[in-house]
C-alpha cells in the first residue's frame, strides 16, 4: 500500500508542511522510533523532540536508529508514561504525535489505554502554540483499542471550534472496524 494511505505515513505527509526546522516537538510514543526519527528531520539539529515510551527496548531501538541517521543529538529519550508529559516540557511545542496501540514485534499486552491517553493529551494541548499541530493514530482492531478510540473521541468532540478544529482520516469501504483511524487537532 501507498505510504500516504497509511495512517502512520499521512500523519508525516501533513505535520511536514507544518514543522520548520529548529522547533520544538512531542513524539509521545516512540514505538520503533520511525515517528522519532521522523520529527528528529523535520526539526533539524537545531531542534528538539521529546520522546517517551514506557518500554526500555523501544527507547534502545530507537536510539540505534537515530545514532544511524546522525539525529540522536536533537532527541530527549524519556523512560516514562507520556501522563506525565508537563513534569518533562515546560515549553511551547508546535507538534505532538501519538500512535496508540502496542508495540510492532513486542508484548501486545503492553497497550496505550485511554485514561492515561486522554490526560496526556490533556497536558500536551496545554502546552501546543497557537498554529500547532496534534496528531492521534488509533487502533480499534485491537482488545481495549476500541474503548480507547471512544474515549478520546468523544472527548474531542467537546472541544470549541473556536480554539480547536479536530479532523478525522479513516477508511470508508473494506474492513472500517478494524482499520486504523487518525485523528488530528489544530490550535487556533
Ligand atoms: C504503536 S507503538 C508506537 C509506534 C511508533 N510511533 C513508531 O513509529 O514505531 C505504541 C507505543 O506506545 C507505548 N506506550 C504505551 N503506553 C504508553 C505510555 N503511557 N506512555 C508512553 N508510551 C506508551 C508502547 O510501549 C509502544 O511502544
Amino acid at each position: 500500500m501507498n505510504s500516504f494511505l497509511k495512517a502512520t505515513g499521512f500523519t508525516h505527509f501533513l505535520l511536514e508542511k507544518f514543522l520548520r526546522s529548529g522547533e520544538i516537538v512531542i513524539d509521545a510514543t516512540v514505538g520503533n522510533g520511525y515517528d522519532t526519527l521522523f520529527l528528529a528531520q523535520a526539526v533539524g539539529a537545531s531542534g528538539l523532540v521529546y520522546a517517551f515510551d514506557i518500554q526500555e527496548n523501544a527507547l534502545q531501538k530507537t536510539k540505534i536508529l537515530l545514532e544511524k541517521n546522525n539525529c540522536l543529538q536533537q532527541v530527549n529519550l524519556i523512560h516514562d508514561g507520556h501522563e506525565k508529559i508537563s513534569q518533562y516540557v515546560r515549553e511551547p511545542v508546535a507538534a505532538i504525535i501519538y500512535n496508540l496501540g502496542y508495540l510492532p514485534g513486542g508484548n501486545k499486552e503492553i497497550i496505550t489505554k485511554g485514561e492515561t491517553t486522554l490526560l496526556s493529551l490533556q497536558q500536551g494541548m496545554e502546552l501546543l502554540r497557537s498554529g500547532g499541530i496534534i496528531s492521534l493514530i488509533v487502533y480499534p482492531g485491537h482488545p481495549g483499542g476500541k474503548k480507547e478510540a471512544d474515549l478520546l473521541e468523544q472527548y474531542l468532540t467537546s472541544l470549541s471550534p473556536r480554539i480547536w478544529q479536530v479532523m478525522k482520516w479513516s477508511r470508508v469501504n473494506g474492513d472500517r472496524v478494524k482499520a486504523p483511524c487518525f485523528l488530528c487537532l489544530h490550535k487556533s
